[in-house]
């Protein structure tokens, strides 16, 4: 059984070290995971004049989260809180109101940052924001990484070994959590 996962990086950079860190969980996810990514950067901010007519980029956004069995949110923390164009995408994914693509939708959050707090007080945010949104998440473990150049290899791969075995630990408890919530919410599925 293949599982899609539609997955957000939350960071417009050109240079992002948490796209590197979506890649990396790419690579040492389970055989049974099958990714996309959910682009942000092209979506107007949100308002709810669109309500009537969403725009192109919106639609799509909505489509791709409502075709995922379970989504993955890559992101870095600004100013302590949920980047803004991240928080721009929900929005327009949980509304018009009635339509909340997150609902029932399987989450996990994970984050890296150039600090010591690792991106703890962003996905702390996002937890309020996915719970009001009705999507359950992956409690435990955490990723709270802080990259430093030592982090990630020239080739993208992860440079340190207990990092590598731990993030692909968290792939593997991430799928097992997906087929868990699926089993409940669309049993038919899998
Ligand atoms: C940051 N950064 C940052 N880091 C952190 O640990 N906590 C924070 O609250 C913030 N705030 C913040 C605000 C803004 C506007 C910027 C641009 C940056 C630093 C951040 O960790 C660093 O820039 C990372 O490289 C951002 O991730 P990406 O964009 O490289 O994926």
């Amino acid at each position: 059984m293949t599982y899609r996962i539609g997955y957000f990086v939350g960071s417009l950079s050109s240079s992002s070290i948490n796209r590197r860190l979506a890649q990396a969980l790419i690579a040492l996810a389970p055989d049974e995971l099958a990714f996309t990514e959910i682009p942000i950067g092209d979506l107007p901010l949100y308002s709810p004049d669109h309500d009537a007519d969403y725009p192109a980029p919106a639609r799509a956004l909505k489509e791709a989260i409502e075709a995922s069995d379970g989504i993955l949110f890559v992101s870095p923390e600004y100013n302590r809180s949920i980047p803004g164009a991240l928080k721009n995408a929900i929005d327009w994914g949980s509304r018009p109101w009635g339509t909340n693509s997150f609902a029932r939708k399987p989450t996990g959050i994970v984050g890296a940052s150039i600090g010591a707090v690792g991106t703890a007080v962003m996905q702390s945010s996002m937890r309020s924001v996915l719970s009001f949104l009705n999507a359950p998440q992956l409690n435990s473990p955490e990723v709270y990484i802080q990259v430093t150049d030592q982090t990630f290899g020239d080739d993208g791969s992860v440079a340190d070994s207990s990092l590598e075995q731990f993030l692909g630990h968290y792939m593997e408890e991430y799928c097992s959590f997906v087929q868990r919530v699926l089993s409940v919410t669309a049993p038919g599925h899998i």
